[in-house]
């Protein structure tokens, strides 16, 4: 698989969501990342905009597209997108089509849990549900998010057959940036997708030797940031909303820092 180097997300566009999504692929990104939770993303206008950039050249395998089957308690009450009454397979099977129809797809590179059911019991009657869609060939990898506790990770990929090849995390000081998860990810092969890398961390961002690096290299902050993300092997999000910043967060990758600046951002986590 080839992954990408950062991934646009769609959460809270609203109306906004179809002209966000094409310049943000206009401007470099291949990876978008949303959801089946009408609450905070609105899938059908990533489904627009992708058929707006197919009539561009653009072509299906030019793009990882995300999306996630998001649990009735992630959900508004007024706009769950399956029979909430219906067993939780069926409820992600469901989930699923409404995904593929929104988006205009046959498949999605990844199909992520939103978030961990407890008894774990519920949590792997979910998965199983997601692993046929991944046997139909539909989702070629499976992920999971929101997911801090690093034996609930641990317990799901003993238990799974189709083992989680992403998590997908926000990156902040109270989880101390998921240290011990990343390093089990690391060893397991999964790779750690980030949220709020930016919006939890204007400390680090504000920091000195950032500063400094930024002028070194002539990368601005979150370009320096989400360079370091990717020397810890972390996949970011970005959800920006200006075309400058797209520019600049598909350039955070052309440059290489000195392993003691890599260093020095990491002991700022
Ligand atoms: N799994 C989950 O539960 C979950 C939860 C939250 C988010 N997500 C995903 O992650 C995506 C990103 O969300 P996020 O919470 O990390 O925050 P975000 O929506 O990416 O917000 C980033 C903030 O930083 C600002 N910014 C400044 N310079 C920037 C730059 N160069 N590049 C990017 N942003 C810059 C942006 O402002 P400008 O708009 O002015 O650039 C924006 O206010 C979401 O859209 C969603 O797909 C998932």
């Amino acid at each position: 698989m080839n992954l990408p180097d950062i991934i646009y997300g769609t959460a809270w566009k609203k109306e906004a969501t179809t002209r966000l999504v094409v310049e943000a692929v206009r401007n470099g990104f291949r990876a978008i990342d949303t959801a089946c939770q009408p609450k905070h993303y609105d899938e059908k206008r990533v489904g627009d905009a992708l058929a707006t950039l197919y009539k561009e050249g653009i072509k299906r395998d030019e793009l990882f597209l995300q999306t996630k089957f998001t649990p009735l308690g992630g959900q508004d009450p007024n706009s769950i997108p399956y029979d909430k009454n219906a067993p939780l397979d069926q409820q992600v099977l469901e989930s699923f089509e409404v995904s593929k129809k929104n988006l205009q797809t046959e498949y999605l590179d990844s199909y992520v849990l939103h978030s961990p059911l407890f008894p774990f019991s519920e949590l792997l009657k979910v998965w199983q549900a997601m692993e046929s869609i991944y046997r139909r060939g539909e989702a070629l990898n499976l992920g999971i998010s929101n997911c801090y506790d690093l034996e609930v990770l641990q317990k799901l990929y003993e238990k799974s057959s189709i083992k989680p090849a992403f998590v997908q995390n926000r990156f902040y000081a109270d989880s101390d940036y998921d240290k011990k998860l990343r390093t089990w990810c690391e060893k397991e092969h999964i790779q750690y997708q980030s949220f709020w890398s930016l919006t939890a961390n204007p400390h680090i961002l504000a920091d000195e030797n950032i500063l400094k690096l930024t002028l070194k290299y002539k990368k601005s902050e979150a370009q320096i940031f989400f360079n370091f993300l990717h020397s810890l092997n972390i996949i970011p999000l970005s959800g920006t909303t200006s075309q400058i910043h797209m520019k600049e967060d598909v350039a955070a990758f052309d440059f290489t820092l000195e392993k003691s600046e890599y260093q020095l951002i990491e002991n700022l986590l």
